[in-house]
């Protein structure tokens, strides 16, 4: 060994070189994990997304590849063409798809009374809009100047009249580019109290009520978004996003708006953003929450976001549309709009930031708040609560 030194110098010289490509290569893998994109959606090689189609055979897009299931809807599914338009009780009518339901479901007469209600008119999608007798408080169109970049369309109730004011008070309060509106069935309801004139007062003091002559209860929330669509495609069609929330939502509206405009331009077009269950199934025991009986539909659900509250394009809105003209009735209008986004060949996307089922012990609290999208269920006095926190420029987490 003529030159120990050297031999010495040179292993140094590897192990730093070494030393270098391992922190280098640590140092991407961990950027490459830790970047991402708007918040929680990893970017970089991501599936390319899909534009909405709609073939003339939904089956296989629906998961059904036998005609055999015995359930009433996988049945009907497998048949479909499409649903009667007409309102009319004649041959093809909306009545006679849910008189044949009862007709040929062997165990109807065992269904949850809403259930059995749902079915006989859940092909009847025509309402007319509600308006005051007294005139007034129709919705005005978006204008060709003033189209709103963010609808908020807030599913309420005719009765609650403390939610809608504090969501007008705190995050649909008024922010240039986003309208807000709220979607209810008829005041006069059916043994309740008549709330027309104490609603007609609102609908024109505010303008912000889109109302249809259908009673509004939880089974007849698909109407509510149909009916939406329907009216967005004739009245406001340029519509970027469409937030759809019940009333008892938090939005940190400002972050979403952040979100949104964060967005690769090829997802924002097919955009359905939410808090997504994948693999969900259907509820089977009697008298529970979201029963649904094994005569009536089998199988799993198709990934959905949670109607708490999601987001999606404005574009769709026709698109939704047609296919809802193919898919068959189900009663809960989260599932159901589940099921239209996948027979147009479109997926849900996850967002961690839409907790709609906040747990009650937890109290809404603005630092808790400041990283989400959407929260629920919150009190009116909960959401004016969190607010005013949220409005705090000092506020310290
Ligand atoms: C629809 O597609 C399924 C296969 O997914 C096929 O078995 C069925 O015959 C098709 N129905 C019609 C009406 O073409
Ligand atoms: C939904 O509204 C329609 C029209 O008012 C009504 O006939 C139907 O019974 C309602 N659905 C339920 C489940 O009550």
């Amino acid at each position: 060994m003529r030159c120990p030194k050297c031999l010495l110098c040179l292993s140094a010289l590897l192990t730093l070189l070494g030393l270098k490509v391992y922190i280098e290569w640590t140092s991407e893998s961990w950027l490459s994990k830790a970047y991402r994109g708007p918040q929680g959606t990893p970017l970089g090689p991501t599936p390319a997304t899909p534009e909405p189609t709609l073939p003339a055979n939904l089956s296989a897009r629906l998961g059904q590849t036998s005609p055999l299931l015995s359930a009433y809807w996988n049945q009907q599914q497998w048949r479909l063409g499409s649903l009667p338009s007409g309102d009319s009780a004649e041959a093809g009518g909306c009545r006679a798809w849910g008189a044949a339901a009862a007709a040929e479901i062997p165990d109807f007469a065992s269904y949850p009374k809403d259930l059995r209600r749902f079915l006989l008119s859940a092909a009847c999608r025509n309402f007319p809009q509600w308006l005051p007798r007294s005139g007034g408080g129709q919705v005005a169109d978006c204008s060709g100047t003033d189209v709103p970049y963010l609808l908020l369309a807030i599913k309420s109730e005719p009765g609650r009249f403390a939610e809608r004011q504090a969501v007008r008070e705190t995050w649909g309060s008024p922010v240039p580019g986003v309208r807000l509106l709220f979607l209810l069935g008829s005041p006069e309801g059916e043994r309740g109290p008549d709330l027309s004139s104490l609603v007609a007062w609102e609908s024109r003091r505010y303008s912000d009520l889109l109302l249809w002559d259908f009673l509004d209860v939880p089974f007849n929330r698909t109407l509510k978004d149909l009916l939406l669509l329907a009216w967005l495609d004739r009245h406001c069609p340029g519509v970027s996003f469409v937030l759809q929330a019940q009333d008892d939502a938090f939005v940190h509206t400002r972050a979403l708006l952040d979100h949104l405009r964060a967005l690769p331009p090829r997802w924002a077009r097919s955009l359905y953003l939410g808090e997504v269950f994948t693999q969900a199934r259907p509820l089977r025991k009697p008298r529970g929450p979201f029963y649904v009986p094994r005569s009536f539909f089998k199988g799993e659900y198709p990934a959905y976001a949670s109607g708490g509250g999601y987001v999606i394009a404005g574009r769709l809105a026709p698109w939704l549309l047609r296919a809802a003209a193919r898919v068959a009735p189900f009663p809960f209008d989260d599932v159901y709009t589940g099921l239209c986004f996948r027979a147009l060949g479109l997926a849900p996307r996850d967002h961690k930031g839409f907790l709609t089922a906040w747990p009650a012990d937890r109290t809404a609290e603005a630092c808790a708040l400041r990283d989400l999208l959407l929260v629920r269920p919150l009190s009116p006095q909960g959401s004016i609560r969190l607010w005013k926190q949220l409005q705090e420029p000092r506020l310290q987490c």
